[in-house]
């Protein structure tokens, strides 16, 4: 017999649908993946309709358990990861990750995994191992159908007329490192191979433009659409990476954030931003920055325009703070996530389909 599970959304917002385990009732990892089997299409049209899945309360403690679940749900998970974040394989399948090596003060901007490449994925998951204690470490989600119904037509009009080219610069094997402050890895790590032909071949796989320079440098210039049509039910989805890659992301996230924990460390890392992206400004020309985005034709898209953007995925932002052995669904095709700042260990895995 199947087990009873409690389930609901976690708010009116409806994002996510939360399942649970019933009072005093089965909490483990097999129950739910055997119930994870029996009902892919119930698991599909609610992921769809929700936007995300949260498993609360079940006895999910290591990377494999996490990986159980994931695959009860979409058998064929990925490995290839063209990213901006350092990650770490942290199961002997090589199918989870550390969510982020990236350094906790950063905050990671909204966005569907990968959409700048030729076939994001359809579905991420994220697992809470060790959440951190305090304030901060979430990984909040936004519904992306939202954020393209509620742009101002006028900005709409200007990103769809104008297309979007990201280019983004990375050093080699011989220089530079994981956590430089503006490229964040170097291209070897983020291929894993130091083959340039390698390089290349995976590069024309996702339609990106690879340009040598210089003591191994690597610039990479793609373009990418800005909004997906839903597979499942035809909505239209902001689903583009601008948030993370223009220019202004960074400061654009710290203010922000600043505004919703305004303690003295985030006030200061939001001057801090503001005043080392002014001077990269000065120093770079779009080209040659770390990541940035323009138009297709290389016309600079206005900071007004990006800070509106920022505005409506912040208006429906979902901050949840996590919970030990919490497991994370999300459709890729509709709703983004990102990652708040915070202190102290933590450890959050992914994986992706
Ligand atoms: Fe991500």
């Amino acid at each position: 017999m199947s087990p009873a599970y409690r389930i609901e959304p976690l708010d009116e917002r409806g994002l996510p649908l939360v399942v649970r385990p019933g009072e005093g009732g089965d909490a483990s990892v097999a129950s739910l993946v055997a119930w994870l089997r029996e009902r892919p299409e119930w698991v599909a049209e609610k992921q769809t309709a929700h936007g995300a899945l949260l498993f609360r309360g079940f006895d999910v403690r290591d990377g494999e358990d996490f990986e159980a679940v994931a695959r009860a749900i979409d058998p064929e998970l990925g490995k290839e990861y063209l990213g901006t974040s350092p990650r770490d394989a942290i199961t002997a399948s090589g199918y989870v990750f550390s969510a982020s090596e990236l350094p906790p003060y950063f905050p990671i901007p909204q966005h569907c995994e990968m959409s700048f490449t030729a076939s994001p994925p359809r579905r991420v998951f994220f697992c809470a191992l060790r959440p951190n204690d305090g304030e901060g470490g979430e990984t909040p989600l936004c519904d992306f159908r939202k954020v393209w119904r509620d742009l101002d037509p006028a900005v709409r009009e200007r990103f769809e007329q104008g297309g979007l080219r990201i280019v983004r610069n990375y050093s080699g094997p011989s220089g530079g490192g994981r956590f430089d402050l503006w490229q964040l890895k170097r291209w070897d790590e983020m291929f894993l191979t130091t083959d340039k032909a390698a390089v290349e071949t995976k590069c024309r796989d996702q339609g990106f433009e690879v340009q040598w320079g210089a003591k191994d440098r690597l610039c990479l210039i793609s373009t990418q659409p800005v909004h997906r049509d839903h597979p499942r039910t035809g909505e239209r989805v902001w689903h583009n990476h601008t948030q993370v890659f223009h220019l202004s992301a960074a400061p654009g996230e710290y203010r922000r954030i600043a505004a919703l924990r305004p303690t003295w460390r985030n006030r200061l890392l939001a001057k801090v931003a503001a005043a080392m992206v002014a001077v990269q400004r000065r120093l770079r020309a779009s080209e040659q920055q770390a990541m940035h985005c323009t138009y297709v034709d290389g016309r600079e898209i206005s900071d007004a325009d990006m800070e509106h953007v920022r505005d409506v995925i912040w208006r429906h932002l979902v901050i949840t703070p996590w919970q030990r052995g919490d497991v994370l669904a999300i459709d890729n095709h509709s709703v983004a996530h990102g990652r708040l700042p915070y202190q102290g260990p933590r450890q959050v895995a992914v994986a992706w389909a």
